[in-house]
């Protein structure tokens, strides 16, 4: 890394990172982000090979107001309602791309659509600002590992060999809700740290479900992700022998042994932001199977239960 930074770095140096084509992780209320100008094809391939990413899967680009992001994709009346209401927060608008507009193909991946999200983090915002530009980031961890809720996980996960702009612990602890909209419907393509209940309360509609093969879907959404390096098994009312256990509300008295607690007392939002740390947690412990409490689907559970099961569904 060049000498242009101190350390810890303050906004000011990781924005200069970035504005040079540099990399720069950076915290957001869902996980930390490997971020680079989205406008900057060489600086974004660069987080594909830093994550030892297989694919080439299209890229959120985050955004530092409103006005940035009406540069860069359409919005129907509906996605300006929902941009209004959400945002800045925890959730991801795909809609049809400004062509031209400067970002890199390698963000879009060549599609005509773009995924943008203005965070509530105000430290990333205030980044994004002073670079000017989109930053492209998804989560900060090598592929297929575990999304860092902390600077702390970012730097093991990479090896120190990434910089990192440590704005706290990650408020939210899941990734963001993708919505796909157009001019009359919304689709979830992923469902994070905004529950689909919400936006139903707001639209005062159902917000329909991306079906895993469908036309419109979100095509980083790999079966088996998420993975802690233990072997998990799901909605386990206890532990066996030699398990390990991830307990969610009250926990049965016989129940001894490695266990943590994703919220004690049943708390779901508690229980998201949690849970990727709880579960590296365990393997830093050397659980080698995690039995997991039942989750409630409603609310965050439903992105609980999305994370547990690709945490759980067999390697690629
Ligand atoms: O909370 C988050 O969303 C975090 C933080 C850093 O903002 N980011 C994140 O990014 O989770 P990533 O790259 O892991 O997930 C981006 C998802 C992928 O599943 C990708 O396929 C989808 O967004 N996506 C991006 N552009 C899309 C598009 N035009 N159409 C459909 N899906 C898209
Ligand atoms: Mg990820």
């Amino acid at each position: 890394m060049k000498a242009i930074v101190s350390d810890p770095l303050s906004i000011q140096d990781a924005a200069a990172l970035l504005r040079a084509g540099n990399l720069c992780a950076f915290a957001t209320e869902t996980v930390y982000g490997l971020g680079a100008d989205a406008t900057n094809s060489n600086a974004v391939l660069a987080i594909y090979e830093t994550k030892g990413r297989p694919r080439f899967n299209p890229l959120i680009s985050h955004c530092a107001d409103m006005a940035m992001a009406l540069r860069f994709a359409r919005f129907s009346p509906l996605a300006q309602r929902l941009a209004e209401r959400f945002w800045p927060g925890p959730v991801t608008l795909v809609l049809p791309a400004i062509e031209g507009a400067g970002l890199s193909d390698l963000v879009t991946a060549g599609l005509d659509t773009v995924a943008l999200r203005i965070p509530g983090h105000a430290g990333a915002r205030a980044l994004i600002a002073a670079v000017g530009r989109p930053v492209a980031a998804p989560s900060a961890n090598p592929s297929g590992r575990l999304s860092p809720t902390s600077a702390e996980q970012v730097r093991e996960g990479f090896g120190g060999t990434v910089p990192v702009l440590d704005g706290g612990p990650c408020e939210a602890g899941l990734e963001s809700t993708i919505l796909a909209v157009d001019d009359d419907r919304v689709v979830q393509l992923r469902a994070g740290a905004l529950a689909r209940e919400e936006v139903e309360a707001f639209l005062g509609t159902p917000v329909a479900i991306a079906e895993p093969n469908a036309a419109i879907t979100a095509p980083g959404m790999l079966k088996s992700h998420y993975a802690p390096d233990a072997a998990l098994r799901l909605n386990a009312d206890a532990p066996e022998a030699g398990e390990a256990y991830l307990a969610f509300g009250a926990v049965p008295e016989d129940v001894s042994g490695l266990m943590l607690n994703l919220s004690p007392d049943g708390d779901l939002r508690e229980a998201a932001r949690n849970l990727f740390a709880y579960l590296s947690r365990l393997d830093a412990f050397g659980a080698k199977i995690i039995a997991v409490a039942p989750i409630p689907a409603r609310g965050l559970g439903e992105a609980i239960n999305d994370r547990l099961e690709r945490a759980a569904a067999p390697r690629q």
